[in-house]
């Protein structure tokens, strides 16, 4: 039920901080600054066998893919791919020896994400999927995996699943990183910095209220544009994803490089910006896009860490982060993202718990 919250979406963005609390609760190992997934079946030594991982999903479960891509990179070193699911089921893709194939799905059911599972354990790759859904064909058909533990998610926008993808995820770099090359002490501080992110999405919820100021005054516009940098690039994505789909506003996710190989040509006051600009590696960069944005013309909203005054120079539309590192900045990030796109919805009077044609699970391809 949706209790005193007037939509379904608004009531999982709240819940964030119990669902992600949920997704770490007994999984993580101090002793060994490491996590623990017996979801996975895979020994160490198997673990330590893995050469390449291959993250497949659609939609949202893809976007949380891109941000695991660089997850497994950086911290356990090995190289990641990331596949829309149904270009991964029709390419004929290469599955070298020892590849991990991590399918991504919220419900289970959808269709391309169900073929990849099957095309890869036909090429012999080993499966671990990561599903939300108890049971689900997903969950059934990889036979090991991850729960996500977020509990039913009703609204057709993905929020809480996301989040605890994102998650588990991070927490699956970390056991494979601790696995290889990562020192006890970067593993004991991504121990700590994972035990934050509730506080972390909490501090954003409570400024719900000046999100919603800030939305209000871009309801009415048609377009929007959303950047980033590193791991924020698939949060943009994810944030551009969450707006069209029950803004129904044109939202474009780039990365923010490649303003300047074309969609720069389009910015004028008509069309705003969304600069993921938190205080991370890349930041210095985003503030020259804004620059660049503001040349043009383009209101920008910028997310920033809390007392970043370089950024409030450029844009009085300025929603803030609590401080954290760049691998948990996605989370906070996504929640505001998710935040300013339901109240746009809102504001513009839309369907947002079933928006027009789209379904909870795509079950047909
Ligand atoms: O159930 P799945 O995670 O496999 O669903 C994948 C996509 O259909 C889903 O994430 C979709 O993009 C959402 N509506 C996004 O909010």
């Amino acid at each position: 039920e949706k209790g005193n919250y007037p939509h379904f979406m608004l009531k999982e963005i709240f819940e964030q901080p119990e669902t992600v609390e949920n997704a770490i609760r007994g999984r993580l190992d101090h002793e060994m600054a490491s996590a623990i997934l017996s979801g996975i079946g895979l020994s160490p030594r198997e673990l330590l066998q893995i050469g390449h991982i291959v993250i497949a999903g659609c939609g949202s479960s893809m976007h949380a893919g891109l941000v695991g891509e660089y997850y497994f990179e950086d911290l356990a070193g090995i190289s990641t791919s990331v596949e829309q699911a149904a270009e991964f089921r029709y390419r004929n893709p290469i599955i070298e020896p020892n590849t991990l194939v991590i399918p991504i799905s919220q419900s289970g059911e959808t269709a391309d994400t169900i073929a990849a599972v099957r095309e890869a354990a036909a090429k012999g790759a080993i499966v671990t999927a990561l599903c939300n859904v108890v049971g689900s064909t997903i969950a059934r058909e990889a036979g090991r995996g991850i729960y996500l533990h977020a509990g039913p998610e009703i609204s057709v926008a993905s929020t809480k699943a996301f989040l605890s993808q994102v998650v588990v995820l991070l927490l699956f770099a970390l056991l494979l990183g601790r696995n290889r090359r990562l020192s006890r002490s970067r593993g004991a501080e991504l121990v700590a910095e994972i035990e934050q992110i509730p506080d972390l999405i909490r501090e954003v919820l409570e400024q719900a209220l000046e999100i919603k100021k800030i939305a209000s005054r871009y309801a009415h516009v048609d377009d929007f544009f959303f950047i980033g940098r590193g791991c924020l690039y698939p949060t943009a994505l994810e944030g551009a994803l969450k707006l069209k789909e029950i803004s129904y506003i044109h939202a474009e996710g780039y990365h923010a490089a490649e303003l300047k190989h074309g969609p720069i040509s389009l910015l004028d006051e008509k069309h705003p910006v969304m600069a993921l600009a938190n205080d991370i590696p890349g930041r210095d960069k985003i503030l020259g896009n804004i620059q660049e944005c503001r040349a043009r013309k383009a209101p920008v909203v910028a997310i920033a860490t809390r007392g970043d005054r370089a950024i409030r120079d450029l844009t009085q539309d300025v929603i803030e982060i609590p401080p954290c590192s760049r691998f948990v900045a996605p989370l906070p990030t996504a929640v505001a993202l998710q935040l300013f796109a339901y109240y746009i919805a809102a504001e513009r009077g839309c369907e947002i718990d079933q928006p027009r044609n789209l379904a909870k699970s795509v079950t047909v391809e």
